[in-house]
C-alpha cells in the first residue's frame, strides 16, 4: 500500500492545491466511516497485528499511535480512524465560536523536505454543532477507538476572556471526550501561545480542572483526564514554568508538540507564514520530549507528536520518552497505512526488547 500511494495516488492528490486534496481525504475517510462491517474487518486486522494496548489515563489504548489534532477538525470521520490502524484520534481544535480561518491558500506542501506550512487559523464549525454532530455517532457506549477532543480559543474573544471561553467549549463537549486537549499553542490564532506564560496558564489550569472535578461529582463518574498541548518553539526555562502549573493543576499529561513558527535549514529562505510541521520538526520535538521526561523523571505522560514518518521516527520519539505518539504530516506524505505499519513495527519492536530483557534475565540467573 506504501508503495501504492507513493508511487501512484499521491502524484494525483498532488496535483490539487493542498486543501482541495484535504477535503478530498476528508470525504473518502466519511464515506469509509458510514461502511461499518468494512470499517470493523479492517480495524480487526490491524488490530491483530498490531502492538499491545497501552494503559493511560485510566484508558485502554489498542495501541500507541494516534490522529494528531487538525486532520478531522469536525469530527467528520474519527471513527474510520481505527480501520486505518490508528488506536486514538484527536478531533479539533474546536472552538466555543464556529469560525472559517485565515484566507486561502493557507497550506503549503514541501514534497523534498516532507514537510507542510499551514495557517489555517481554527477553521471549525464551533462547540455546538460538533457536540450535536457527536452526539449521533460518539457515545461512549458506540465507540470502538479512543477519542480526545483538542479545544482551543476562540478568535474573537480577548486573552482575558479566554479561561470562560475554553470552559464553555469543555461543558458543551466533556461529555464525549475520553480525553480533553487544551492547545494553547497554535502559531495561526493572535497571541495565542500568550496563554503558555504565567500570567494565563496557572488560572486557565485551574478553571478547567475545577469545572472536570464538578462534572465528575455530580455525574458521579471519573474526572476525564486533561492534556495540554505545548508549542516546540518555548525554551526549556519556559517548559519548566509549564510543568510546574501542569503538576500544581494535576494535569494528567502534555502533548509535544504543535507546530513551529522556525525555519531550520533549508527553510530558513521560505516566507510563506503559518506552522512547519513534518520531517523538519522532528529533532525539536525529540529535545522538547527528553526534557520534559527528564524534568518530570518520567512520571508526567508525554504523547509525542512531531515529524513522524515510519517505525524508526516513532522508536526515537518512544525512546525520547513518549508513552503514545501521534503522526498528521507523515500521513500526508506516506499514506493512509503509516499508522497500521508503525503499529506493527511497535509489536515486534516491543517483543524483541522483550525477548532481550528474558535472555539478559535467563544469562544473569546462569552466571549468578
Ligand atoms: C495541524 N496541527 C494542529 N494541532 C492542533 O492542536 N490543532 C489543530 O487544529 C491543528 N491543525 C493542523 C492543521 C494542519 C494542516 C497541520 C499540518 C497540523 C498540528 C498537528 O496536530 C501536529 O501537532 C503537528 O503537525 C506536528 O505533527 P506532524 O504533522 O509533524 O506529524
Amino acid at each position: 500500500m506504501g508503495w501504492f500511494y507513493e508511487k501512484l495516488l499521491r502524484p494525483i492528490l498532488f496535483l490539487q492545491d493542498p486543501e482541495k486534496a484535504h477535503e478530498y481525504a476528508v470525504l473518502s475517510l466519511r464515506t469509509l466511516s458510514r461502511l461499518t462491517p468494512i470499517c470493523r474487518l479492517m480495524e480487526r486486522c490491524n488490530q491483530r497485528k498490531s502492538c499491545a494496548p497501552i494503559s493511560l489515563f485510566g484508558l485502554q489504548f489498542p495501541n500507541a499511535v494516534g490522529l494528531a489534532a487538525g486532520m478531522d477538525k469536525n469530527a467528520l470521520f474519527w471513527n474510520a480512524a481505527g480501520a486505518l490502524g490508528f488506536g486514538h484520534v484527536e478531533i479539533g481544535t474546536v472552538t466555543h465560536l464556529p469560525q472559517l480561518g485565515n484566507p486561502r491558500p493557507r497550506i503549503f506542501r514541501y514534497p523534498d523536505q516532507q514537510a507542510i506550512i499551514n495557517r489555517l487559523g481554527f477553521n471549525n464549525d464551533g462547540a455546538e454543532v460538533i457536540a450535536r454532530r457527536l452526539d449521533k455517532t460518539g457515545s461512549a457506549k458506540k465507540r470502538r477507538i479512543i477519542l480526545g477532543i483538542n479545544i482551543g480559543k476562540s478568535r474573537a474573544v480577548p486573552l482575558d476572556g479566554a479561561a470562560s471561553d475554553y470552559l464553555d467549549s469543555f461543558q458543551l463537549l466533556a461529555d464525549y471526550a475520553d480525553y480533553i486537549t487544551i492547545n494553547i499553542s497554535s502559531p495561526n490564532t493572535p497571541e495565542l501561545r500568550k496563554l503558555q506564560g504565567e500570567e494565563f496558564l496557572p488560572n486557565l489550569l485551574a478553571v478547567l480542572r475545577g469545572a472536570n472535578i464538578y462534572r465528575a461529582q455530580k455525574l458521579g463518574v471519573k474526572p476525564i483526564p486533561l492534556l495540554l498541548k505545548i508549542s516546540p518553539d518555548l525554551s526549556f526555562q519556559e517548559i519548566d514554568g509549564i510543568l510546574a502549573s501542569v503538576i500544581d493543576n494535576k494535569i494528567d499529561g502534555i502533548i509535544a508538540t504543535n507546530t513551529t513558527m522556525a525555519r531550520p535549514g533549508t527553510f530558513s529562505i521560505v516566507e510563506e507564514e503559518g506552522g512547519l510541521s513534518g520531517a523538519p520538526l522532528h529533532a525539536r520535538s525529540l529535545e522538547i520530549i527528553n526534557h520534559i521526561y527528564r524534568s518530570t523523571e518520567g512520571k508526567l505522560p508525554i504523547i509525542g507528536v512531531g515529524g513522524i514518518d515510519g517505525p524508526e521516527t516513532a522508536a526515537r520519539t518512544i525512546d525520547a520518552g513518549a508513552t503514545l505518539i501521534q503522526i498528521y504530516t507523515g500521513m500526508i506524505y506516506k499514506g493512509p497505512l503509516l499508522a497500521a505499519k508503525i503499529a506493527r513495527h511497535e509489536r515486534s519492536r516491543m517483543n524483541r526488547s522483550l525477548a532481550s530483557r528474558v535472555s539478559e534475565l535467563r544469562a544473569k540467573t546462569r552466571v549468578d
